[in-house]
């Protein structure tokens, strides 16, 4: 598939059948993934693949636990009802990647306190992660797969972390729920061309 096919053909599945992705394929995109673009070539990304029904429940579990704990008991029931939600669609998905991150370094920390430069920089590891997970979607739909970025269920990070073996100085940056989807696509609309884009001249 050439990549306008896949970005054009890219939606957020949040419903997967129940088959399994073959651990070869899971590995192949996590390799994709390894060839985004990163600062001074960082590569600052590990991947945490987790396929166990189980193991993805009692995950979830966590994840509805915390947003009952930061959001319901704030007395903020109907915005727990959707954070909730949109944080644990990966409950049927037959894998969650998750991405974690080394902390970004900068060839000037010597010089320059390093959480300006990070800062300056507009968090280079974070937009790198960016790009690898963005190869995880793209590649995704290559491979006859669908998936859904998931920043919600970082409401749990240190949890997760836990849960996952993630140690310092790694941190959990993001998911991606994988499967095959369930379903129609659910197609977003898209801001005009004319509303993003500005020639300077
Ligand atoms: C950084 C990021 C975090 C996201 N987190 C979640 C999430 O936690 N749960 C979810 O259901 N969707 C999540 N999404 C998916 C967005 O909701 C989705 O991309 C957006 O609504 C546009 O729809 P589309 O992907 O189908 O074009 C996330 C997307 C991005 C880029």
């Amino acid at each position: 598939m050439d990549v306008k096919t896949a970005i054009e053909k890219r939606y957020s599945v949040r419903k997967f059948k129940s088959e399994p992705i073959p651990l070869e394929d899971i590995k192949e995109l996590v390799r994709r993934a390894g060839l985004a673009p990163s600062v001074n070539n960082s590569q600052p990304w590990r991947f945490f693949a987790v396929t166990n029904r189980d193991k993805i429940a009692a995950i979830a579990q966590i994840v509805h636990e915390k947003v009952h704990a930061v959001f319901a008991e704030a007395g903020k029931a109907n915005v727990a009802k959707t954070v909730e939600h949109f944080s644990t669609i990966f409950e049927n998905a037959p894998v969650v990647l998750f991405v974690a991150s080394e902390p970004y370094k900068a060839i000037a920390d010597d010089v320059m306190d390093h959480d300006r430069i990070d800062e300056m920089r507009r968090h280079p590891n974070i937009q790198s992660v960016g790009a690898a997970v963005e190869n995880i979607l793209l590649s995704a739909v290559d491979m006859g797969y669908g998936a859904c970025w998931l920043s919600g269920l970082l409401v749990a990070r240190a949890e997760l972390e836990e849960a996952l073996g993630i140690q310092s100085p790694l941190e959990l940056m993001t998911a991606v729920a994988l499967g095959i989807p369930d379903g129609e696509p659910r197609k977003r609309e898209k801001k005009s061309l004319s509303e993003i884009f500005e020639l300077v001249e």
